[in-house]
């Protein structure tokens, strides 16, 4: 039979029918622990009673406006991210990479405004900000870029948890404008950075007048322990992109804007059809409401330390693992060797998980799993691995 799909993704030969909480069924009827959570989006779990609710009610209200008119839920949605951020302004997308598209011609309008004529964005190596032409352009990764040249100008690269690099960057290059990178690399293999990188990324942008830039799209909206990951050093930054878990699977994003950044945008800047609609933002609001009164946060913080304490003790005997890492419930566990297979072996054990960076397992699981599931999940992944191990 034809295929009418673009082969865009590679994907396994299983099909997802009904979701509930942490776990997922296929279509013959068979339960798996999801471990991905569709790579941190569904981080209230699958089919969570408030979410549904929210997307029938405004199903039955209201979808689609415009941007031509003022939006109720837009602007409790801004008010509430403003206020578990400490950030001063929204602009609502669709999707991450759109959420880094604004955020990159914010900060080239910031420069036009200095007089900057060819402002530039120091970026970083290993990094993951999309796949549109800018952001594909951002990302630190050749992989993502080859084939696609030429590429957006205007980025320049730095190596990952390096301060004495981007020093060197900041005295001898007079048109950066900003920097942009993820406080944890995500796709990259879950690469945590030094205690105090952020807050001497702060600095730095201060001395140079620069824009602090967050890519917080799978860090965010409490994955990492804190609502931010910023938060974890007391910093504020001047941009922040969201998206995936800010919906729990309805599609938006957004870059949020502080103190020199806010106000860039003006009437003509910027703009998207669908960004911000009356129904994303309901659910937004819903999902962001629950995370904040529920304390996620809190949960994904002692749910990482216990699910990477419980593997380390288990696991401490396997040579294969070169390292467990985590800042909350964003968890990779390092091997020696590439291990792209272990994803169908754990399929197979009824346990979604995904690799990244070839040889980092990456675990992103629902951040309402409890002390027992964690445990559950863990035994799972022990097994798997083991088994990935003796093969
Ligand atoms: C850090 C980061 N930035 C940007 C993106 C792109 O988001 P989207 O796929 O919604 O465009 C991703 C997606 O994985 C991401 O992890």
């Amino acid at each position: 039979m034809t295929n009418h799909l673009m082969p865009t993704y590679r994907q396994l030969p299983v099909s997802f029918d009904r979701g509930d909480g942490i776990y997922i069924w296929d279509s013959e009827g068979n339960r798996y622990l999801d471990a991905l959570s569709g790579i941190s989006v569904t981080s209230l779990g699958h089919n969570h009673p408030a979410v549904t609710q929210a997307i029938t009610q405004q199903a039955a209200r209201l979808l689609h406006t415009s941007n031509l008119y003022h939006i109720e839920n837009q602007q409790k949605l801004a008010d509430l991210l403003c206020e578990v951020s400490g950030m001063e302004q929204a602009f609502f997308s669709n999707s991450g990479a759109e959420a880094n598209e604004a955020a990159i011609k914010l900060a080239r309008l910031y420069g036009h405004k200095h007089d900057i004529k060819k402002p530039e964005i120091v970026v970083m190596q290993g990094s993951f900000h999309g796949r549109t032409m800018a952001t594909l352009s951002a990302t630190g990764n050749r992989k993502v870029q080859a084939g696609f040249e030429p590429l957006v100008s205007g980025f320049l690269r730095a190596p990952f948890n390096d301060i004495e690099a981007l020093k060197t960057i900041a005295r001898s290059n007079r048109n950066v404008v900003a920097i942009l990178l993820e406080p944890v690399q995500g796709e990259g293999g879950i690469n945590i950075p030094d205690p105090g990188y952020l807050k001497a990324i702060r600095d730095i942008c201060d001395e140079y007048n620069w824009l602090m830039m967050l890519d917080e799209i799978q860090t965010g909206m409490a994955r990492s322990g804190k609502m931010f990951a910023f938060q974890h050093e007391a910093i504020t930054p001047d941009v922040v992109t969201l998206a995936k878990a800010l919906g729990n699977g309805i599609p938006i994003g957004a870059c949020l804007a502080n103190a020199k950044a806010a106000n860039i945008f003006q009437p003509g800047n910027h703009g998207s059809t669908f960004g911000g609609n009356p129904f994303a933002c309901r659910v937004a609001l819903t999902v962001s409401s629950i995370m904040r009164d529920q304390k996620l946060a809190e949960n994904a913080q002692a749910r990482g330390k216990q699910l990477t304490d419980y593997l380390r003790q288990q696991l401490k005997d396997n040579r294969d693992i070169v390292e467990i890492r985590n800042l909350g419930l964003l968890v990779g566990i390092e091997l020696k060797q590439n291990c792209a297979e272990i994803v169908a072996l754990a399929l197979q054990n009824r346990l979604l998980i995904n690799v990244t960076a070839d040889k980092v397992i990456r675990l992103l699981p629902p951040l309402i799993i409890t002390a027992e599931q964690t445990i559950e999940l863990a035994d799972i992944l022990i097994q798997t691995i083991n088994q990935f191990s003796n093969r």
